[in-house]
C-alpha cells in the first residue's frame, strides 16, 4: 500500500503532472537502484512472494506476471524488474533506427477510469543501443543474468514504408536475437501509420515466416522463440487468420492484447481526455482483452500471454481462467505499483498453470 498512498501521489504530482517526465525519472531511479546489489536484495525482500515456475515456448518463467512492452523500451531498468516481482520483462518496442516518436504531450492519465491513452509512436534509442545495453549487462539468451527471462519487442521504423517492413524488422531481429529469450513481433501498435495492416494474412505470413527462418539460421539447434503481439480490435475472422498464419509458420505464441482504439468504459468525467488520439489501456480494456485471449486459447494450443486491463489480482486470475499461460501488466502497474505484482504472485503461488 506504500506505493498507492505515499509514492504515487508524489510521482503523479511531480514535473507539473507531466506523465512522461515522471515515467523517465522513475526509470532513471530504477537504473540507479539496479547498480546496487544491496538495494536489489532489499527490494526483493519487500516484494517477496512464492511463485510458480511457468514454462511457455520452452522458456521457464519464475512466476506468471511480467512487465508489458513499452514501459521500459530501452531496457534502462533491466536489472531491477526481477526484484520487483516480475517473472520477465518485455523490453522495447525498439526499431531498426533510433527515433524520437510523436510530439509531446503523448501520454495521458485517466485515473478515475484506471486507464491511460498514449500515442508515443515508438520513441526509442534503436535496436543496436538495446543490444549494447544487454551486452554490457551480461545478458545472453538463456543465461538468466538479470534473474528472469528477457523478451524483446521489435516494431517498424516510422520512415520505413510498410511494404518494406520485413527487412526493417529483420535488422532489429538480427541485432537482438542473441540476447533475447523470446522476440515479440509487434504488429499491433495503433501509433505507427499502417503498422496494424501487418496483421493481415499475407503481410503477416511474409513477416513471420522470415523471422522464424532467421531464428533458425542464427541458431539452428535452438532457435529463439518468435511471438506475435496483436490488437484487441480484431474481428473473430481476423483472429482466425492470425492463428492460421502463426500455426503455419511455427510461431511460438501470441501476446494479446495491445492498446485499443475503442473508448468504451471510460468514466464520463474523463471523456474529453479519452478523445486524445492514441491507444487506450487499463480497466476499460479488461473484458475485451480477456475475450480475445479466451477466443485464441480455445481455438488452438498456441500459448497466449494475456495482457490488457489487468489492474487487480482478480483480473489476473480471470485472464488465466480465460486460458492465458502467462500475464503482463502495464497500466495496472502505473496505478498500483509493485503491490499488484506481489498480490498476483501471492494469489497464483499455489496454482497449477496448464
Ligand atoms: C504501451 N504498449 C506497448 N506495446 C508494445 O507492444 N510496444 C510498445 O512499445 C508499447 N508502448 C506502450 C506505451 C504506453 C505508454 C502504454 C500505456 C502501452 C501496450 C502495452 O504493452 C499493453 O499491451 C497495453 O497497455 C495493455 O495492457 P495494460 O496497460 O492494460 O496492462
Amino acid at each position: 500500500m506504500g506505493y498507492q498512498r505515499l509514492l504515487r501521489p508524489v510521482l503523479f504530482g511531480s514535473y507539473g503532472g507531466d506523465a512522461e517526465r515522471v515515467h523517465e525519472a522513475t526509470l532513471a531511479a530504477l537504473e540507479r537502484l539496479g547498480e546496487s546489489r544491496t538495494a536489489l536484495r532489499a527490494l526483493a525482500a519487500l516484494t517477496a512472494a512464492p511463485r510458480p515456475i511457468v514454462t511457455v515456448a520452452g522458456i521457464e518463467f519464475p512466476g506468471v506476471v511480467g512487465l508489458a512492452a513499452g514501459l521500459d523500451k530501452n531496457g534502462v531498468g533491466l536489472k531491477a524488474w526481477s526484484s520487483l516481482g516480475f517473472s520477465h520483462a518485455e523490453l522495447g518496442t525498439v526499431t531498426a533506427s533510433a527515433q524520437p516518436g510523436n510530439e509531446q504531450p503523448r501520454l495521458f492519465r485517466l485515473p478515475h477510469s484506471r486507464a491511460l491513452v498514449n500515442r508515443m509512436g515508438f520513441n526509442n534509442s534503436g535496436a543496436r543501443a538495446l543490444a549494447e545495453r544487454l551486452e554490457r549487462a551480461g545478458v545472453r539468451r538463456g543465461n538468466g543474468a538479470v534473474g528472469m527471462p528477457v523478451g524483446v519487442s521489435i516494431g517498424l521504423t516510422r520512415t520505413t514504408p510498410v511494404a518494406k517492413a520485413t527487412s526493417d524488422y529483420l535488422t532489429s531481429f538480427r541485432l537482438l536475437a542473441p540476447y533475447a529469450d523470446y522476440v515479440a513481433v509487434n504488429v499491433s501498435s495503433p501509433n505507427t501509420a499502417g503498422l496494424r495492416s501487418l496483421q493481415d494474412r499475407a503481410a503477416l505470413h511474409e513477416l513471420v515466416v522470415e523471422m522464424v527462418a532467421q531464428a533458425r539460421r542464427l541458431s539452428p539447434v535452438s532457435p529463439v522463440p518468435v511471438l506475435v503481439k496483436i490488437a484487441p480490435d480484431l474481428s473473430e475472422a481476423a483472429l482466425d487468420e492470425v492463428l492460421e498464419v502463426c500455426l503455419d509458420s511455427a510461431v511460438a505464441g501470441l501476446i494479446a492484447t495491445n492498446t485499443t482504439l475503442a473508448r468504451d468504459g471510460v468514466s464520463p468525467d474523463e471523456a474529453a481526455r479519452a478523445r486524445e488520439t492514441g491507444g487506450l489501456s487499463g480497466a476499460p480494456l479488461t473484458q475485451r482483452a480477456r475475450d480475445v485471449v479466451g477466443y485464441l486459447a480455445s481455438a488452438s494450443d498456441l500459448p497466449v500471454i494475456g495482457v490488457g486491463g489487468i489492474v487487480t489480482a482478480d483480473d489476473a486470475l480471470a485472464m488465466l481462467d480465460a486460458g492465458a499461460r502467462l500475464l503482463q501488466v502495464y497500466t495496472g502497474f502505473i496505478y498500483s505499483g509493485p503491490a499488484l505484482v506481489s498480490e498476483i504472485n501471492r494469489r497464483t503461488a499455489a496454482r497449477r498453470i496448464r
